[in-house]
């Protein structure tokens, strides 16, 4: 199986790791220390201040919009922010239904109920991490006002198709790409078929403005003027429009010139770093085709991912359960987690339907919200998908090497796990 797997005894019953000291990201360097300098050094000489919406935002908002092939970019702080923003510059009126994927992060679905919109959750396609517009398509009806899309792990999900369905059915789509930067799919990247994409910038991103941020982009000239309103308190570009400055009701999105300056230094690496992700999952994925219990997804036809993580396939090692399997691979020093369990249909203020006040209720049990409150969403793929992986974080610092050490940390865990089935 091309892999050395030393020792009999497992690092779970008193053995020695079999990984130590595998690489930190090492995400921020000189570049990014020399960016954050170089605006602090301007403000003291200016005698100025560290501000939004400065020199460093829109050189990073071009640079950003380049890399999606042209277009507006806008960096807000947060991905959370970014799809608050994206819904809000969209007009998505409240009461209607905005589709969500059944797989995401909390903040990729809260900004729905908090727009007095009603999240309506799309299952995965059957194996995948990833909604498909059949699954889309099926929670969609006449009160369906937006759909949300997300690439999660960094894998695409089939947009065009989802994109040609929110076309046909005259609704805005919006791209997550929180988790999918660099991704491409059909040679386009990740983020350019959404109405408006969303990309969030926290530090554990494949390129990040510092500890928080997002970015929203489109290429609707129109709709980026719209964006930048909902994302500034509607009063973009310092705007004092004759009709009143104030048109739109929003809240204080901004992101600073330091985050900014941090994000065009990390833009330059996202390229390689991307390849670098892909690179090692191709050399894992290598060396794990000789490990039964886990098996590496396949990904969609001209799928590019970008690899936030990687899902492994479980099929249970000798009669070992998941949490066990992955409790031993973590004690040989491999980060695993056994599960992803980011169901928003779980999320408790979803199941008791409680965003705004301590009863709760609202927006769904609004006079003007005309869908079923009650609406149940059990989402038997995701569950399912869920259930089958476990999760590796990738780390762009990662080569062959690591792919080496950690595929005989499975292997050894695997083969110990067969043998105290055969015992
Ligand atoms: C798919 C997805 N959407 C939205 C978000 C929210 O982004 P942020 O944490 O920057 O608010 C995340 C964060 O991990 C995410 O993974």
């Amino acid at each position: 199986m091309g892999v050395d797997v030393a020792g009999d005894l497992l690092a779970i019953d008193g053995g020695a790791p079999l990984v130590t000291g595998l690489p930190e990201r090492g995400l921020i360097g000189a570049e990014e220390r020399a960016a954050v300098l170089g605006v602090l050094d301007r403000a003291i000489a200016a005698g100025g201040a560290i501000e939004y919406g400065g020199p460093e935002e829109e050189a990073y908002c071009a640079e950003f919009a380049a890399t999606l092939g042209g277009g507006y970019a806008d960096a807000v702080n947060s991905g959370t922010a970014a799809l608050y923003v994206a819904l809000r510059a969209l007009g998505v009126e409240p009461f209607t239904e905005v589709v969500v994927p059944a797989i995401t992060d909390p903040g990729g679905i809260m900004p729905v109920p908090l727009l007095g919109c009603i999240p309506v959750v799309a299952d995965t396609a059957p194996g995948s991490f990833n909604c498909g517009a059949e699954q889309v398509e099926a929670v969609m009806g006449p009160l369906t006002g937006a759909v949300v899309v997300a690439h999660i792990a960094g894998e695409p999900a089939p947009i065009e198709s989802i994109a040609r369905l929110a076309e046909r059915r005259g609704v805005p789509l919006i791209e997550d790409c929180a988790q999918a930067h660099g991704a491409r799919i059909g040679g386009a990247p990740a983020g350019s078929s959404g109405t408006v994409s969303c990309f969030s910038t926290m530090w554990g991103k494949h390129h990040s403005t510092g500890g928080q941020g997002g970015v929203v982009f489109t290429r609707d000239p129109d709709r980026y003027r719209a964006i930048r309103g909902a994302a500034d308190r509607g009063k973009p570009f310092g705007d004092t429009q004759p009709a009143g400055r104030n048109y739109l009701a929003s809240l204080n999105f901004n992101q600073d010139e330091l985050s900014a300056a941090i994000g065009r230094a990390q833009l330059a690496k996202l390229p390689a770093a991307v390849e670098r992700r892909r690179a090692f999952v191709r050399a894992l994925a290598a060396r794990l085709a000789g490990v039964p219990s886990v098996q590496v997804p396949e990904t969609l036809d001209g799928a590019e991912p970008s690899w936030w993580f990687l899902r492994l396939r479980y099929r249970a090692a000798g009669g070992w359960d998941k949490e066990r399997f992955c409790a031993a691979v973590a004690a040989e020093g491999v980060p695993v987690n056994p599960t992803y369990a980011a169901l928003p249909a779980t999320y408790t203020w979803f199941r008791e339907r409680r965003v705004f006040g301590a009863r709760g209720g609202f927006p769904w049990t609004a006079a003007e919200y005309r869908g079923d409150p009650d609406r149940a969403f059990p989402c038997p793929n995701a569950h399912a998908a869920v259930a089958e992986h476990l999760v590796l974080p990738v780390r762009e610092s990662w080569g062959e090497a690591e792919a080496e050490r950690i595929a005989a940390a499975f292997a050894r865990v695997d083969g110990a796990a067969r043998r105290a089935a055969g015992a």
